[in-house]
């Protein structure tokens, strides 16, 4: 009988310790699921985007195109700058690029957000799109039809426009 009961303290010991090592790796990355609220509280609140790098050679404030504003500022996440830099072709996993918008009196308008998701949306580059106001209003998410019609058009450059990525 005590043998049994010290043989099921050791289960219970190894269960607690995979769940802990399980908690440990899925918690790890902290990375947000595809939707809004998370995101924004992701790259405001977790891993702040106005700490991360400039898109490189590219400042504060230089000048846009439509529909994104006047003047643009672009910031990329620490796992997406490597793939930039070192042209790897792809934005990998979890990476985030984040773009303040700004009207012509440089009041920030809008951010607009890519965000690679593995498996998310392999159709359009895994990647999942939002903007919000600079109030904090979500005024699109997902796989948003306007978003990827336009920056199709550079699909082959990972669907982005700022500066070839491969
Ligand atoms: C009509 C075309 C068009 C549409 C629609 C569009 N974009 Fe863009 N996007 C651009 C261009 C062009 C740039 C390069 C910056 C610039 O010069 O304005 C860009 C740049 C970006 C960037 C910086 C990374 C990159 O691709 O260079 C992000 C992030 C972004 N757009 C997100 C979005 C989101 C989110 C939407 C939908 C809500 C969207 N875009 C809709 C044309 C478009």
């Amino acid at each position: 009988m005590k043998k049994i009961g010290k043989r099921l303290l050791l289960v219970c010991l190894a269960i607690a310790l995979t769940a802990c090592a399980e908690e440990e790796r899925v918690a790890q990355p902290s990375a947000p699921e595809a939707e809004g609220a998370a995101v924004i509280q992701y790259i405001t609140e977790v891993d702040p985007y106005q700490g991360w790098a400039l898109w490189p050679d590219k400042g504060k404030l230089y000048e846009g195109k439509h529909p994104h504003g006047a003047f643009l500022t672009t910031y990329v996440s620490s796992g997406a700058l490597p793939a930039i830099t070192g042209k790897a072709g792809v934005i990998p996993d979890r990476a985030f690029v984040v773009k303040e918008n700004y009207t012509p009196e440089k009041k920030l308008a809008a951010v607009t957000v890519m965000y690679k998701l593995k498996g998310y949306n392999p159709s359009g580059g895994d990647w999942y799109w939002l903007k919000y106001g600079a109030d904090g209003t979500i005024e699109k998410q997902g796989m948003v039809e306007g978003c990827i019609g336009c920056h199709t058009a550079v699909k082959d450059n990972d669907w982005l426009f700022t500066g070839p990525v491969k």
